[in-house]
């Protein structure tokens, strides 16, 4: 008891205890990278600087931080009621958002199945696949599909299906009955390409390959990123998301869409699905749906999918399935204030106007030694660097070190690729602070 007390009013604060996700935790606590404070398009340090975002958080507060309407929706929503079960209770913020979501989905995505963050989407979506199946009476229909460099969270489904070898080797035989599509990146066929490749669209017929080998009988679902931002901004193909569709389509697979990046405007549409005019059967988003305020993912569903689980008796439940904080009251109550924000400020179609200027600012990269590609498609950007011989990644955290110390400017790195992908609030003038810092951090790591 003298021992609990004693821990609960210790005022230690170093930086032991916190061990970081997705972190080198020992070259991070040698030189700490703090963030305290944030405003619309920057971060400021506990010393004050003021650092620019060229993230948008994580690819998540695509209004900016601190947006005054959705800081207050929390702070009402705290006060009126802080948490409320959504198995068999419901507040009335999770009804109105799920409507507003499906209001904005195309075609007949309009059921929203609400979790925490994007790999909680992820796997729900897998297992909606699997059970939609079983409830059809197409148990055999196990097998999932995933695509070589996706990036589907970090659930046992999602790396199973992801395709990224660091985030699998360590992690067991994670689940089974699962292959890959190949990747649609290729150095050779679409180095410096703004949008979608011309080349690469012809990748979608290897889902024909794997039904041959396994069977469309045995095949539940195919999970693609219509856009992968994690592996470094990797733009569909010309043509490779139809054709994709059109293959489920002829073997009665589900095609789930992971939105969890490109959802709320990233592309400059509320969805990927909207801009590439193609309808996935499941689609996951997260991070955008309350611009990052609060954690907050989902998963929209077709009526049709729905709707197969909507039999036998009415007491019973129809999808074992939910979070604890699932349709969370402050989730929804940001999520309707960004909502709003993206509607009354026309944010995507912002997005939309900026990228042919966010695109032409990337490029001005290209001719700087040591880059190997930059690749655009609405306001993101992935810029691969040479990596150091024998040390690969190296230059890609003394790049994002020296951009967040040196530069006054947030970005991501994967091994030796750079993302860009500020808020969509970002003006002209920032686009162009953001590359020209880029740059100057391209020339420190040469
Ligand atoms: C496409 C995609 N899916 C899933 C996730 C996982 O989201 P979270 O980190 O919120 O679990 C991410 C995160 O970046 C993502 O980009």
């Amino acid at each position: 008891m003298a021992n609990t007390h004693h821990a609960l009013t210790r005022q230690t604060n170093d930086l032991d205890a916190f061990w970081l996700p997705f972190t080198p935790n020992r070259a991070f606590k040698r030189a700490p990278r703090l963030i305290s404070r944030a405003k619309d398009m920057h971060y400021f340090t506990p010393d004050g600087r003021a650092v620019i975002d060229g993230l948008a958080g994580l690819w998540c507060t695509n209004a900016g931080h601190n947006r005054d309407p959705i800081v207050a929706a929390i702070s009402r929503q705290a006060a009126e009621l802080d948490y409320s079960a959504a198995f068999h209770f419901a507040h009335p913020k999770a009804f109105e958002l799920a409507s507003r979501v499906a209001a904005l989905a195309p075609a007949d995505l309009n059921r929203v199945f609400f979790c925490n963050p994007g790999s909680e989407a992820v796997d729900t979506a897998l297992k909606i696949a699997l059970a939609y199946h079983n409830v059809r009476g197409e148990g055999a229909r196990t097998r999932l599909i995933g695509r070589e460099r996706g990036y589907h969270g970090v659930g046992f489904g999602g790396i199973s299906v992801g395709g990224i070898v660091n985030n699998r080797k360590f992690f067991g035989t994670l689940l089974a009955g699962v292959d890959h599509l190949p990747a649609t990146y290729s150095r050779e066929h679409q180095a410096f390409t703004k949008g979608e490749p011309q080349w690469g669209g012809h990748l979608a017929d290897e889902l024909e390959r794997i039904v041959a080998l396994h069977s469309a009988s045995t095949i539940a679902a195919v999970i693609v990123e219509p856009m992968a931002g994690s592996t470094g901004v990797l733009p569909p193909p010309k043509g490779y998301l139809e054709r994709l569709r059109a293959i489920c389509d002829k073997y009665g697979i589900l095609l789930i869409f992971d939105e969890v990046i490109t959802a709320f405007g990233r592309l400059g549409h509320a969805f990927a699905a909207e801009r590439y005019s193609v309808t996935p059967d499941l689609l996951c988003f997260a991070k955008g749906i309350n611009s990052g305020a609060v954690p907050m993912g989902g998963v929209i569903a077709r009526e049709g999918v729905y709707n197969a689980f909507m039999q036998g008796p009415e007491h019973t439940i129809e999808l074992f399935h939910g979070y604890t904080y699932s349709a969370h009251p402050l989730a929804c109550a940001a999520g309707l204030a960004a909502l709003d924000l993206y509607r009354d400020e026309q944010l995507f179609e912002r997005a939309r106007r900026l990228e042919p200027g966010f695109a032409d600012a990337a490029m001005t990269l290209k001719d700087l030694p040591g880059v190997l590609d930059v690749r655009t498609v609405g306001i993101s950007a992935g810029i691969d660097l040479a990596a150091r011989p024998g040390a690969i990644g190296e230059r890609g955290y003394e790049a994002m070190e020296r951009a967040f110390h040196d530069e006054d400017l947030l970005i991501r790195i994967t091994g030796d690729t750079l993302a860009i992908a500020p808020p969509l609030i970002v003006s002209e003038a920032q686009v162009a602070e953001i590359f020209e810092k880029t740059a100057r951090v391209i020339r420190a790591v040469m």
